[in-house]
């Protein structure tokens, strides 16, 4: 960030890889293998996704990965460590303010300085690509609000930048826009 207004980007070579972390069962997860949401899981699961909105961003393995030059060995390597420590930031930031990390999405980038790609983070995070539970009561303070038609979507997204001290107030919204 240099100032309020601005942010220098970096250009980076995208990864087409959508990468999902779990520390609790939910969502397409608890759909494909019977897991009752919110069961803890025995440690945190990553997962990889092709990005691909024709073919509803299929699940694909390290195999698929690898012989399709998607990414490297190395890159899916340095993709899963990153993950799980932004996993242990994010949990702990999450977890100081009464919210559970239940799991979340990421992409990284190619970043090229000469001929040396490096992967970093290239994604917001934001209740759009995480799951987050009130720890006490378990409601879904994210996404899954609009896509589970629960309503109160921006007052959930509210509660959470609250909570991490981001906003102190409900914003107004005055038609069809948050200001
Ligand atoms: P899933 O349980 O539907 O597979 O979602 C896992 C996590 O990934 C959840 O936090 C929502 C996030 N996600 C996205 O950000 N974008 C997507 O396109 C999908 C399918 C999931």
């Amino acid at each position: 960030r240099l100032n309020l207004r601005e942010q220098l980007i970096k250009e980076l070579e995208i990864i087409p890889l959508e990468v999902v972390c779990r520390n609790v069962a939910a969502g397409s997860l608890s759909q494909r293998f019977g897991l009752p949401e919110g069961q803890a899981l025995p440690r945190s699961i990553i997962e990889f996704y092709l990005k691909d909105d024709k073919l509803g961003d299929p699940m694909v393995t390290e195999e698929h990965i690898t012989a399709f030059n998607w990414a490297s060995t190395q890159e899916i390597d340095d993709m899963m460590a990153l993950t799980l420590r932004v996993n242990d930031f994010l949990t702990g930031t999450f977890g100081a303010v009464g919210i559970t990390l239940v799991d979340f999405k990421v992409e990284f980038g190619r970043l090229w300085e000469n001929d040396f790609a490096r992967v970093i983070l290239a994604d917001e995070i934001s209740p759009d690509s995480c799951r987050l539970w009130d720890t006490q009561t378990n409601e879904k303070l994210d996404k899954d609000r609009f896509r589970r038609d629960l309503g109160d979507v921006i007052e959930s997204y509210t509660e959470v930048a609250r909570r991490l001290g981001i906003m102190k107030e409900m914003p107004t919204v005055i038609q069809g826009g948050l200001h």
